[in-house]
């Protein structure tokens, strides 16, 4: 079957000022694509510039330039409120700490980042919740949950708007192997359940190679997998 292109990064690039006289180049030309329904890992050293990327590609952040070509849409040439909406219908985040609202219960923070559609999403996330295997944990708050429990509440809040791409930093940096097992083998079922399309910041080598490609950054540049 033909590869059909989710999202194109052209030639980004990203500095920081770390002192008055000192800019720190993390980002030298990033060149990416991504495709429908696949699990990319990006790979390399800490202080490579992964999250600077992931933020980039899920527009939380601005490079210093390139672009971003989303489904044919050169999507940073728009205006921060236009970027801000196709953030929240098209991209879903999921983090290494779960930031579940903590006066929330499991069903609450899912219904809450519905909430943004205006469409009465309830029955949906009793479907996901089912769907990461937390139904009976809907009406815990995250203080009475595990944190591998947490986290499957955490993607399934990533998910609840459909989006098209679902960004990922470290989602299991924060578990202990078992938990690390069950998350890695929830987003593999979510994709082949739903076709969804994943890009994963990891540092376990072993779920890297699992994934369909690897990008690995090395220099502020891509070294490996770059189709
Ligand atoms: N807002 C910022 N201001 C200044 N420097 C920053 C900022 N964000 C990131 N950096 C620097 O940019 C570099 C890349 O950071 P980034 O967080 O992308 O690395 P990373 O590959 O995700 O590392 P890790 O594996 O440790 O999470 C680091 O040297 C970091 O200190
Ligand atoms: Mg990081």
């Amino acid at each position: 079957m033909e590869k059909e292109l989710l999202l194109e990064a052209i030639d980004i690039k990203k500095s920081f000022q770390i002192t008055k006289l000192n800019r720190l180049e993390v980002l030298k030309g990033i060149f990416l694509k991504i495709y429908k329904g696949e699990i990319v890992a990006i790979v390399g050293k800490s202080g490579a510039g992964k999250s600077t990327l992931l933020h980039i590609l899920g527009t939380l952040d601005r490079p210093d330039s390139g672009k971003i070509v989303f489904e044919n849409t050169e999507i940073l040439n728009h205006s921060d409120k236009q970027i801000a909406k196709f953030r929240n219908e098209e991209i879903g985040f999921i983090f290494q700490f779960h930031h579940l609202l903590p006066e929330f219960t499991s069903f609450e923070n899912v219904l809450i980042a519905s909430m943004i559609s205006g469409e009465d999403k309830k029955e949906k996330v009793n479907e996901l919740l089912k769907e990461v295997s937390i139904e009976d944990r809907a009406n815990h708050k995250p203080s009475e949950i595990s944190g591998g429990e947490a986290q499957r509440v955490a993607v399934a809040r990533a998910l609840i708007n459909s989006p098209k791409l679902i960004l990922a930093d470290e989602p299991t940096g924060n578990l202990d192997s078992e938990n690390e097992e069950v998350i890695i083998e929830l987003i593999f079922h979510l994709r082949n359940k739903f076709n969804h399309t994943f890009v994963i910041v990891t540092h376990n080598e072993e779920f890297a190679k699992r994934c369909d490609r690897i990008i690995k950054i090395h220099d502020g540049v891509i070294v490996d997998g770059k189709e």
